[in-house]
């Protein structure tokens, strides 16, 4: 074991009598910080509902590392609960890894425990971790078992989202909606469609940061408690073994989740965030390396919301380890995991019951033949923006030309969205400008834009929406993200005015706004940086952030912030 780091007091003994003397308290003694002593980086919050739950399991996790011959110490960190943070988690995503990276770093402890679930959680422990380079292992506080109205399973938060569009265009009643409301999240946990925070555990299975099947199993399952126990042996045994992020996440360990993501349909905040862990480590992955694999991947896992089932459904089936074992012959089978065993070898004896066949298919007879999220370039995004082509609801819009109707910001949207004075119809094109990283900041999930009311009143479903932000992974349409360089830095997006035709055609990759190179100059000419009067944590996140197509993390936090190369 290497040594424990100690306060420093300028004499190392003197810090270690201290040390003693502080944690007899405890009730332990000096035996038990000869032993692996492994941290559990506990994020209850009832704030974050999504791990108001988790108490038991991390009780659980330090009865398994006690069994398993090490001390555990159970330590808090920031919490994010994506419904309760303004004005997104993801302005406080890059904050809770440096608080990871920094706690593991500074306590002495040999390993560590992260206790990941809702959205960010999880991508910010691997970020930290993964810089602190201490032997980790993420645990999830699980999905939430399926939610169920008059006979229809309901899924947070897709229904949240399809529900809320419906009482909106006037078909389900003030009753009804108030009705569903009570369904919507019926259990803890987070939420149990593929949306971000069951994408990023089951890529996490994939990067080999997770027990295998540790992303689908719900929440209120007894499962879940062995699974915690598991984890708390499997730490210790990490530790003697001396096995680190580093020799995980690896290059192919990245493309492996990369290749999982696609054949899940996974959500597109995932994009973000792979990019931004694996820099951690040193690697670079771009969207170009998310195109390829999206290209020569099946999507093979019938989830919402691009497809039907929800976790609670892929745990009976055999979790993310069936999926893995599908995509088998795709994948680098030699990459470590934390089991200290290779990916190949985990997948030995998965089977799936063929009952449990429309759940994931073979990638043979798949959903369809690619992947989940596609890659767009063209002049209004030079350094790429996604979509997920699969959670398109009128395919025809997939390739489309139509006018722009352009928002300033998510407050000029909101404020115009549903005006009777709006010009729009239904071949427009919803242009959000301003909604980026910088922009907004923290990127929000607005890029979802509401179908003006008027609209939904005449049917109107879908319609293509372009932005710099995100949208949640449980929500659906034909909806182009992450557009990059974002209008508020300068990019062309923030060029774009109403009118302007704009052609998407996603089989050929194209996304463009229909003016001359020449216009474009033109209008560069007179644009003005919006000016900002920030102080403390917001002045420092726009100053150093960087753009979606790099990861959204800090400049700064990268492994040498000279080192350009990496973005
Ligand atoms: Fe926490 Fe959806 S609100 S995962």
């Amino acid at each position: 074991m290497e040594k424990k780091s100690n306060t420093s007091y300028g004499d190392a003994e003197f810090s270690d009598f201290l040390k003693m003397a502080f944690r007899r308290h405890l009730g332990h003694d000096e035996a038990d910080y000869e032993k692996p002593v492994i941290g559990i980086a506990n994020t209850f919050s009832e704030v974050n509902r999504c791990h108001s739950h988790i108490q038991p399991m991390v009780e659980t996790i330090k009865q398994g590392v006690i069994a398993g011959g090490g001390t555990p110490l159970e330590f808090p960190i920031m919490s994010l609960g994506e419904m309760f943070t303004s004005p997104t988690t993801m302005m406080y995503r890059n904050l809770v890894a440096m608080d990871t990276e920094e706690m593991i770093t500074a306590q002495p402890i040999d390993g560590v425990v992260l206790i990941g679930g809702c959205d960010k959680m999880a991508p910010a422990q691997l970020m930290g971790a993964a810089s602190a380079n201490k032997p980790s292992i993420l645990f999830s506080g699980g999905p939430m078992n399926n939610g169920e109205y008059k006979g229809r399973t309901l899924g947070a938060c897709s229904d949240c989202r399809y529900f809320w569009q419906e009482y909106k265009a006037g078909t389900v009643s003030e009753t009804e909606i108030k009705e569903i409301n009570k369904e919507l999240a019926p259990t803890a946990g987070h939420c149990m469609v593929m949306g971000s925070a069951s994408t990023i555990a089951s890529c996490s299975e994939a990067l080999g940061m997770m027990l295998p099947g540790g992303a689908a199993i719900p929440a209120t399952v007894n499962e879940r408690m062995h699974m915690a126990r598991e984890t708390g042996k499997q730490i210790v045994r990490l530790v003697n073994q001396r096995i680190k992020p580093s020799d995980i996440m690896t290059k192919k360990s990245f493309e492996n989740a990369i290749r999982l993501l696609m054949a899940i349909g996974g959500s597109t905040n995932s994009v973000i965030h792979l990019t931004a862990i694996a820099k951690r480590v040193g690697i670079k992955i771009d969207l170009d390396l998310f195109e390829i694999i999206s290209e020569e991947t099946p999507f093979i896992a019938n989830m919402r919301p691009a497809g039907e089932y929800q976790m609670q459904d892929l745990y009976h089936a055999g979790g993310i380890p069936v999926v893995l074992k599908e995509l088998e012959s795709l994948l680098h089978l030699d990459e470590l995991t934390v089991t200290g065993k290779t990916i190949g070898e985990n997948l030995n004896n998965i089977k799936i019951e063929e009952v449990y066949r429309d759940i994931v298919r073979t990638i043979n007879n798949p959903l369809h033949k690619d992947g989940g999220i596609t890659v767009l370039k063209g002049n209004i995004s030079p350094n790429g923006s996604i979509i997920k082509p699969k959670a398109v609801i009128d395919k025809k819009l997939l390739k489309h030309k139509g006018k722009a109707v352009v928002f300033k910001s998510i407050e000029d949207m909101e404020k115009r969205i549903n005006s009777e004075a709006l010009e729009v119809d239904k071949d427009s094109v919803l242009v959000l400008q301003n909604a980026g990283p910088v922009g907004a900041p923290g990127m929000p999930e607005a890029g979802m834009i509401p179908i003006p009311q008027k609209l939904l009143k005449q049917g109107v479903r879908d319609m293509v929406r372009i932005s710099d932000c995100r949208m949640s992974g449980t929500a659906f349409g034909t909806v182009v993200l992450h557009i990059s360089p974002e209008s508020a830095i300068g990019g062309p997006l923030g060029l774009v005015k109403d009118g302007d035709l704009i052609e998407l055609d996603v089989k050929n990759r194209i996304l463009n706004v229909d003016i001359s190179e020449d216009e474009l100059k033109e209008r560069q000419i007179g644009w003005k940086a919006p000016e900002f009067e920030d102080r403390g944590y917001y002045w420092m996140y726009r100053k150093h952030v960087l753009q979606a197509d790099e990861g959204c993390d800090f400049d700064f936090m990268l492994p040498d912030f000279k080192d350009k190369s990496i973005l």
